[in-house]
C-alpha cells in the first residue's frame, strides 16, 4: 500500500482485527484491478460479462429478491441525542448501536478478502472534494466504486500522512468457513443496518451489498454525513443534479435542482432541448455540494463520477443521452438478459424481445406476467461518456449556480412554473415539495408525500436544523444566492392527462429561468411567487390545447389555499426546531392568497 497516513493504517488494522478476513487488498484503481474483480465474480457465477462487440467491457449480475434497493427502515442517523437525528431519521443511541455492529462484525469476513478503497468524493484535490475511505468484502462494491468515485492510490497522494478521511466499513454479512461455497449475492438481509455517525463522521453498513446500502460514497457520505459536514462548516450538501445552459448567444447558467424520486431527474440533466439554439449538458445527475467563493457566488462540483441510474423505463426516446453513456465500461444489475449476449429492460424498446432471461434468472417472454427487470435495476456507467457532459464537469473550483430548482410530481394546485420571491420564500418552497402517491400499492392516490429539498431520506441531521441552514446561507454576508424556482411538469388536466408534454419541451422552462437570471425574461406577482405570462414562455412550434396552456400557469387560490393546514400541521412535527421563519411563511402566503381571492370576488 502506498500510504503513509498513520491513522488510516491503524483503522485498518483494526477493522482487519475485528472482521477477520483470510486477506486483505489495498485497491489502486487501475484497470487490471477492474479486470481482477471481474474474473473473481465471474468464475464464481456471480457476473456475466456482455458480448465485447455490442457492449464492451460491461457486465451484468443479478442480486437476490430480498435484496434489491436502498432500506429506509434499517437506516439510522446515530447521533448523541435523538432530536438532532429528528423526527423523519429512524435514530438509535451510539454507544447501543456500536454494541450490536461490534456484535455483527465479529468475524463477518471470514473466508472473504478485506478491500481497502480510497475514494475522493468531487475530483481530486478540489477544495470542494472530500475523501473517504471504504473497507469491503464485496468485489462488486469495488467495481461501482471504480465508476462511482475517483479512487486508488490518487487519493492516497492526495490524503497524505496526517490527511483526514470519512471511515466507510462495509459487509455482505456472510463469513464463510473453510469448504462452504459462496452464494451468487452473499448478503444477510435479516440483519441489515445502515448505521451513519454524525459526530464522528463514521459510516458502518451491514448486510446488503446493493446500490446505495453498499456503495457508501453516494448517499451515505456525499448526503448524509457531507450534509452534517456542510451545517458545521457553511457549505451546502444537496440532492440536486448540476446543468449548464447555454443559450444561443452563448452565454452560460449553471442550474442545479431537487427532485423526488421518480420525477426524471436524471433525464432533465441531460435534456435534449427541442427550442433552436439552446444547449443543456450535463455536470451531474444526483448530489451537488456548494460552497460559497469569494465573490460570494455558490460553486457546485457534483461529488460523484459516475451514473447509478434506473434502468427501466430509460430508452432513446426518453434519454438517449444516458443510454449512450452506458454502452461500453459499464455494469448492468436486475436488468434482463438478451439470447445474444446484451440486456434489455421495460420499454428500452417498443416491442419486447421475443425471449429473455429476467432478473430472477428464469425465461421470459412477452406473455409473462412479471416485468422482465427489476423495477429498481440500475446500470453503472462513468459519466465521462455521457455525449453531453460538460467539459468543465471536472472543474475543481465548481461551477457558479445562477438558479435552484425544486420540484414535485403534482397532477394538482402547483403550476408550471413559479419564482421564489427571495431566499427565504425559495427555502420555504424547497420545504414543501411533495409528490402525489399515484399507485394504489403506495397508498391513498392523491396523498401527499412530502419530500423536504428532496432530502427526505438524505438528511443526516435534523431536517428543521436543517432548513434552518439553509435559512442560515441566505443570511451570509456578500452573498450573491441562485434564484429559486418551483416547477411542475406533471400538472393535469380534468380528463386525468398531463397539460405539459415535459422531456425535451422542458427547455423552454429551462429558457425563462435563465432569462429571469440576466434580467431579459419578465415577470407577474402573483400569491403563490412570481410567475411567467403566457406570452412569457417560448411556446412556439408547441402544439397544445389552448385550456391546457392556460390552465398551466393558472394560480389555484383555492387549492392553495386548502393546502396549507396539512402544511401547518406538517410542520407541527418539528416542534421548536422549526424555524419560526417557515411559520411566517405560511402565514405571509395565506394572506396573500386571501388578498387575491378578495380581489377576485
Ligand atoms: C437514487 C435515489 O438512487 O435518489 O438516486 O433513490
Ligand atoms: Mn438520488
Amino acid at each position: 500500500m502506498a500510504t503513509a497516513n498513520k491513522n488510516l493504517l491503524t483503522w485498518v488494522d483494526d477493522m482487519a482485527a475485528l472482521c477477520q478476513p483470510e486477506n486483505i487488498v489495498w485497491c489502486d484503481g487501475s484497470k487490471e484491478e477492474w479486470s481482477n474483480m471481474w474474473d473473481i465474480l465471474v468464475k464464481s457465477g456471480t457476473a456475466k460479462k456482455l458480448d465485447e462487440h455490442k457492449r464492451p467491457n460491461s457486465y451484468y449480475i443479478r442480486s437476490v429478491p430480498a435484496d434489491v434497493a436502498r432500506v429506509e427502515d434499517r437506516t439510522y442517523i446515530c447521533s448523541e441525542k435523538e432530536e438532532d437525528a429528528g423526527p423523519t431519521n429512524n435514530w438509535c443511541e451510539p454507544a447501543k448501536m456500536r454494541t450490536t455492529l461490534k456484535a455483527l462484525f465479529s468475524g463477518c469476513m471470514k473466508g472473504r478478502t478485506l478491500y481497502v478503497i480510497p475514494f475522493s468524493m468531487g475530483p481530486i484535490g478540489s477544495k470542494i472534494a472530500q475523501i473517504g475511505v471504504q473497507i469491503t468484502d464485496s468485489p462488486y462494491v469495488v467495481t461501482n466504486m471504480h465508476i462511482m468515485a475517483r479512487v486508488g492510490d490518487k487519493v492516497l497522494d492526495v490524503l497524505g500522512a496526517d490527511g483526514d478521511f470519512v471511515p466507510c466499513v462495509h459487509s455482505v454479512g456472510v463469513p464463510l468457513a473453510a469448504g462452504d461455497k459462496d452464494a451468487p449475492w452473499p448478503c444477510n438481509p435479516d440483519n441489515r443496518y445502515i448505521v451513519h455517525y454524525p459526530e464522528t463522521r463514521e459510516i458502518w453498513s451491514f448486510g446488503s451489498g446493493y446500490g446505495g446500502n453498499a456503495l457508501l460514497g453516494k448517499k451515505c457520505f456525499a448526503l448524509r454525513i457531507a450534509s452534517t459536514m456542510a451545517r458545521d462548516e457553511g457549505w451546502m450538501a444537496e440532492h440536486m443534479l448540476i446543468l449548464k445552459l447555454t443559450n444561443p448567444e452563448g452565454a452560460v447558467k449553471y442550474v442545479a435542482g431537487a427532485f423526488p424520486s421518480a420525477c426524471g431527474k436524471t433525464n432533465l440533466a441531460m435534456l435534449t432541448p427541442t427550442i433552436p439554439g439552446w444547449k443543456v449538458e450535463t455536470i451531474g445527475d444526483d448530489i451537488c455540494w456548494m460552497k460559497f467563493g469569494d465573490d460570494g457566488q455558490l460553486y457546485a462540483i457534483n461529488p460523484e463520477a459516475g451514473f447509478f441510474g434506473v434502468a427501466p423505463g430509460t430508452s432513446m426516446q426518453s434519454n438517449a443521452n444516458a443510454m449512450l453513456s452506458m454502452t461500453e465500461n459499464s455494469i448492468f444489475t436486475n436488468v434482463a438478459e438478451t439470447d445474444d449476449g446484451d440486456v434489455w429492460w421495460e420499454d428500452m424498446t417498443d416491442e419486447p424481445p421475443a425471449h429473455l432471461v429476467d432478473w430472477k434468472g428464469k425465461d421470459w417472454t412477452p406473455d409473462s406476467n412479471a416485468p422482465a427487470a427489476h423495477p429498481n435495476a440500475r446500470f453503472t456507467a462513468p459519466a465521462a461518456q455521457c455525449p453531453v457532459i460538460a467539459d468543465e464537469w471536472e472543474d475543481p473550483k465548481g461551477v457558479p449556480i445562477s438558479a435552484i430548482l425544486f420540484g414535485g410530481r403534482r397532477a394538482t394546485v402547483v403550476p408550471l412554473v413559479t419564482e421564489a420571491l427571495n431566499w427565504k420564500h425559495g427555502t420555504f418552497i424547497g420545504t414543501i415539495i411533495a409528490s402525489e402517491m399515484t399507485a394504489a400499492a403506495f397508498g391513498k392516490i392523491g396523498k401527499l408525500r412530502r419530500d423536504p429539498m428532496a432530502m427526505l431520506p438524505f438528511c443526516g441531521y435534523n431536517m428543521a436544523d436543517y432548513w434552518n441552514h439553509w435559512l442560515e446561507i441566505g443570511q451570509k454576508e456578500g452573498a450573491k444566492l441562485p434564484k429559486i424556482f418551483y416547477v411542475n411538469w406533471f400538472r393535469k388536466n380534468d380528463k386525468g392527462k398531463f397539460m405539459w408534454p415535459g422531456f425535451g419541451e422542458n427547455s423552454r422552462v429551462l429558457k425563462w429561468v435563465f432569462e429571469r437570471c440576466t434580467g431579459k425574461a419578465k415577470a407577474i406577482d402573483t400569491a403563490i411567487g412570481k410567475m411567467p405570462t403566457l406570452d412569457g414562455l417560448d411556446l412556439e412550434g408547441l402544439e397544445m390545447d389552448e385550456v391546457d396552456k392556460a390552465n398551466l400557469l393558472r394560480v389555484d387560490t383555492d387549492g392553495w389555499l386548502q393546502e396549507l393546514p396539512g402544511i401547518e400541521k406538517y410542520y407541527a412535527r418539528f416542534g421548536n426546531h422549526l424555524p419560526k421563519e417557515l411559520t411566517k411563511q405560511v402565514e405571509d402566503l395565506r394572506r396573500r392568497l386571501e388578498s387575491a381571492k378578495k380581489a377576485v370576488a
